[in-house]
């Protein structure tokens, strides 16, 4: 048996933001990062929420890639609080860290047997991104580790895709965030879990990243561009969080938390030789030819599709500015040879493991560790 899930209501496009209105509710607590604050990019739903005469507690604590120290304190604010609706805005950061407070202050509960309020949970993504406002993960980091979880109860009820909350991006994060998508949705459309709903969403995002995503960096003014990317990101977030991810990921989370390399930007990094990588067997291999063509790349043999699509990702990054490999990001060399035992483990541990398409041993993906530098 297995299962697709399609959840979160999702409002998209221009004053989408009006949704909000048509809630019956009387206190609103917001989870953000204090940048959304000083582009006053709150006080878009604050606006709203005020004419609703609606209670609001802005919770504004959250740094990129949360921590458990950051939930913890969100947690004690919500709990005081007390809403009946919960609205994460921002970037993953801020999206995860919500989910992370609703998940843990719910299993208190459970465990302490006390009831837990019906609370309605709306995403506002202000990346185009994770594809988080979809999906049943949180990233959180934990002493000096990023661990993923999955559960359902992080899924959001409401997710709301208006452009003008992706309007203020500075290119830098464009060009991460949207690798960052071409990431998620690559692995999903190469997963063991793929399925045709998981793989037609994947596909359409990839299409989309490779058509729109350099121009949306270099003309972020440009709006069907951005539009796009925005429902790009959402697709490649259904697409992976039914199909699950890949080592892609466990590797930038390892390395993402050890050496504070911004999420997108570690996944774009090693993309190319991650493709490589797994092309090694036969149904990633099959699957990377189904991309390029799907990108109307010719290929001359069966199996070219991962050595095209690798050098096409490469050109796209060299276009946005993104290193081409771990040595041009100032991580020190003698660190990062030390360190491949405790990456090596912590790939293993990674849920984004598990449905990865080519199995390996340790020396195997040591060498792949190695390349990457
Ligand atoms: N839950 C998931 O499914 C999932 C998937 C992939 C990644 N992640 C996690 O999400 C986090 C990364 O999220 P992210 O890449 O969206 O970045 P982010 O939330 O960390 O934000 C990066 C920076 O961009 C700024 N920013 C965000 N939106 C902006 C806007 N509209 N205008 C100007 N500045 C803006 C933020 O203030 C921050 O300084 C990582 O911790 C990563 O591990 C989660
Ligand atoms: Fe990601």
């Amino acid at each position: 048996m297995d299962l697709f899930q399609v959840k979160p209501r999702i409002y998209y496009g221009k004053n989408s933001l009006k949704s909000l209105k048509e809630l019956d509710i009387s206190r609103v607590f917001i989870v953000t990062d204090e940048n959304m604050v000083r582009l006053k990019v709150v006080n878009n739903i604050t606006d709203i929420l005020n004419k609703m005469n609606v209670e609001i507690k802005i919770f504004s604590n959250i740094k990129p890639d949360p921590t458990d120290e950051e939930i913890i304190e969100g947690m004690i604010e919500l709990n005081k609080f007390d809403p009946d609706c919960i609205i994460a805005i921002g970037g993953g950061s801020p999206i995860d860290a919500c989910k992370g407070i609703i998940y843990f202050t719910n299993k208190i509960k459970q465990a302490l047997n006390e009831e837990t309020k019906k609370q309605i949970f709306i995403v506002i993504p202000t990346t185009s991104g994770t594809g988080s406002e979809v999906t049943t993960y949180s990233v959180i980091t934990s002493e000096g580790r990023k661990i993923a979880i999955s559960d359902e109860e992080m899924l959001p009820h409401i997710a709301i895709l208006d452009p003008e909350f992706i309007r203020t991006l500075p290119p830098q994060i464009i060009a991460d965030t949207g690798m960052d998508v071409l990431t998620h949705a690559v692995e999903a459309y190469v997963s063991l879990k793929a399925n045709m709903f998981t793989s037609s969403l994947a596909l359409g995002a990839i299409k989309t990243v490779f058509t729109d995503l350099v121009s949306n960096y270099e003309n972020p003014e440009l709006e069907s561009e951005r539009i796009n990317m925005q429902l790009a990101s959402c697709m490649a977030g259904i697409a992976f969080s039914n199909s699950s991810l890949g080592i892609n990921h466990s590797i930038a989370h390892a390395i993402g938390a050890k050496y504070h390399i911004p999420h997108g930007r570690a996944n774009a990094v090693i993309m190319p030789k991650v493709i490589l990588f797994n092309s090694k067997v036969e149904g990633a291999r099959k699957a990377y030819d189904e991309i390029a063509k799907a990108l109307e790349f010719s290929l001359k043999r069966e199996g070219e599709g991962a050595e095209i699509l690798a050098k096409a990702i490469d050109l796209r990054k060299a276009k946005m500015g993104i290193p081409m490999n771990l040595e041009d990001l100032k991580i020190s060399k003698e660190q990062y040879f030390n360190d491949l035992e405790d990456i090596i483990d912590l790939i293993y541990k990674d849920i984004a493991t598990e449905y990865n398409p080519r199995k390996f041993n340790r020396n195997e993906i040591r060498e792949l560790l190695e390349t990457l530098y």
